[in-house]
């Protein structure tokens, strides 16, 4: 068995679909979800999903010895990130390395980095006059979106489409392909 953290920051519509496709799975099991936001939704998806949770503050997510002992504590083989704002600090990336991975909501390299995140990436694209966009789902190094690409899907985007149509498009590919490509992902390490 292979357990798995998500740590997300916000509603965690990812981390609901993740959860719901590792339940009773033979290899892998959602342990724990971590959030450094008490108000995030996803936490009350995890409570209500009958999974672990807590609460890492941002300004803690500095004591090594603490995260990883927590990470050890829950014996934690791999990291999803769903909607998780802080950038995971070094320390953790080598400890857990190829074993982190993150969904990005559009095709890196292209409108990733620092800021890109959540509607400014579509409003991004959008502006761009891109005709497509989709997700990268990438391992995690130590540059925002710049890790080892294990998986990108694409939509198309008509002229008419405006940033919530693309938002909705790109989170349907999220919620199809996520949690499979974790499940491949995982399988092999
Ligand atoms: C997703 O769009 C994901 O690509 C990005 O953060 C968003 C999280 O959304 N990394 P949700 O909280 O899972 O709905």
């Amino acid at each position: 068995m292979k357990n798995l953290a998500i740590l997300a920051s916000g509603s965690g519509s990812n981390a609901e679909v993740i959860i719901r496709y590792f339940r009773n799975h033979e290899t892998i099991r959602i342990v724990l979800v971590i959030s450094n936001k008490v108000e995030a939704g996803v936490l009350e998806k995890a409570k209500r999903l009958g999974i672990p949770s807590m609460v890492i503050p941002k300004k803690c997510w500095q004591e090594e010895t603490d995260i990883l002992k927590t990470f050890k504590n829950q014996q934690i083989d791999g990291i999803i990130l769903a909607g998780f704002l802080l950038q995971v600090p070094p320390f953790l990336i080598e400890r857990y390395s190829k074993r982190i991975i993150n969904i990005h909501p559009a095709l890196l390299p292209k409108f990733g980095g620092k800021g890109m995140y959540g509607k400014q990436v579509h409003q991004a694209v959008k502006l761009a006059g891109e005709s497509n966009t989709g997700i990268t789902i990438h391992e995690v190094n130590e540059v925002y979106d710049d890790g080892e690409i294990i998986f990108q899907a694409s939509c198309s985007i008509l002229p008419t489409d405006d940033v919530e149509t693309i938002a909705l498009k790109v989170q349907e590919l999220e919620h199809i392909h996520y949690p499979k490509v974790i499940e491949g992902h995982f399988k092999t390490i």
